[in-house]
């Protein structure tokens, strides 16, 4: 069995344990006999479990390791999680995926130590033949509500928005906001659930807010990454950095946070909601995906007023309907500033 054989059947497994061997037949060419035959071996290897029979047997991936640990706040460091628990698990991944494991784990843990107020932390990770998970979970105050009240924001979901522009802390004398931003962008998956709301940092590179059905308590963030994955820690601060620069200097704003369930951006208030913070950068790039129309004072507050009033923050609007580049190109009295510099995004 090839290593490319081995991993597309893994693949196929980690999407739906159900129908394998019909759907590797399919997918490969070959008849039910030769798919079910792979199967049997990954299974005596050990990296596959199934459970039931005959049509009904589902696949998983088994679990090679598993470890979970709760602590007290009072007195750790995020070295020694990394060092006593995690690290061990992960030893044998290439250098890129333990250095992006290394960081975000510390990163969390930090914020599960500095920021939650919690009596105890805990912090967990599971492994299979595909993807490494691990979660760091508190019982403090919970992070959107924490910065709901350090911003003063009206409501939770605002502190989502401000989570997804970076450079967001509360606590500014010994922290920067960048551990969030960078830990959710380095990641395959990246999700944070707190009180009734949910931040996601899905495998599309988009951030998506989902309300949650029950109000738990403190902060959960679960983390996934493909223990083969080629990302590299140095490639996202780059992607992030001006050009010929090191220092975090751009981002990139899901515009669609900033318009709730129902409502339409079309007031100055969203606007001013919208822009908050933008001058720290000196390229914002607003995604419209997903915003179908905006409204003229909303459009002019941003790339009129705001832009006048921050000169050295340049303003890139891209992914617009034609409704949208309709009233932005108003705003500006013309055209659309050029992104020819940008890479992929
Ligand atoms: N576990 C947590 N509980 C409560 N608030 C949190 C938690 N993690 C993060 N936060 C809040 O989110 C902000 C952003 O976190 P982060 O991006 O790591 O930046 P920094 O730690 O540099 O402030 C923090 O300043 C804090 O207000
Ligand atoms: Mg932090």
């Amino acid at each position: 069995m090839t290593a490319d054989l081995r991993r597309s059947i893994l693949a196929a497994i980690a999407r739906d344990g159900s129908n394998v061997a019909a759907r590797l037949a399919e997918q490969h060419g070959v008849s039910r006999q030769s798919a079910s035959a792979w199967l049997a071996k990954l299974k005596r290897e050990g990296i596959i479990t199934s459970s039931g029979v005959g049509r009904g047997v589902r696949y998983q991936l088994a679990v090679s390791a598993s470890v979970q640990e709760v602590y007290e706040r009072a007195g750790l460091n995020e070295d020694r999680v990394w060092r006593g628990l995690v690290a061990p698990q992960l030893a044998d991944l290439p250098p890129n995926v333990r250095d992006v494991w290394h960081y975000a784990v510390t990163e969390m843990v930090n914020n599960a130590i500095d920021h939650s107020g919690s009596e105890r932390i805990s912090v967990g990770m599971v492994r299979d033949a595909l993807n490494t998970s691990a979660y760091v979970a508190d019982e403090g105050e919970g992070i959107f509500l924490k910065i709901q009240r350090a911003l003063n924001l009206y409501d939770p979901r605002e502190a989502i928005l401000e989570l997804a522009k970076g450079k967001l802390t509360t606590d500014p004398a010994n922290h920067t906001g960048e551990g969030i931003f960078f830990s959710s962008k380095v990641m395959d998956a990246f999700d944070i659930r707190s009180g009734k709301l949910h931040f996601v940092h899905d495998d599309w590179g988009t951030d998506v807010l989902l309300e949650r059905a029950a109000d738990a308590p403190g902060t959960l963030v679960l983390m996934r990454l493909a223990n083969d994955s080629k990302r590299t820690l140095q490639e996202v601060f780059d992607q992030f950095a001006a050009p010929e620069e090191y220092t975090f200097a751009k981002t990139i704003v899901p515009v669609k946070l900033a318009q709730h369930e129902g409502e339409k951006l079309v007031s100055r208030s969203q606007a001013k909601r919208l822009t908050m913070r933008f001058e720290r950068f000196q390229i914002v790039v607003l995604d419209f995906a997903g915003v179908e129309e905006i409204g003229q004072a909303f459009a002019d507050e941003v790339f009129r007023v705001f832009q006048q009033a921050h000169p050295g923050t340049r303003l890139l609007p891209i992914n617009l309907t034609p409704a949208v580049e309709k009233m932005v190109k108003r705003a500006l009295g013309g055209g659309i500033p050029k992104q020819d510099h940008l890479e992929e995004h």
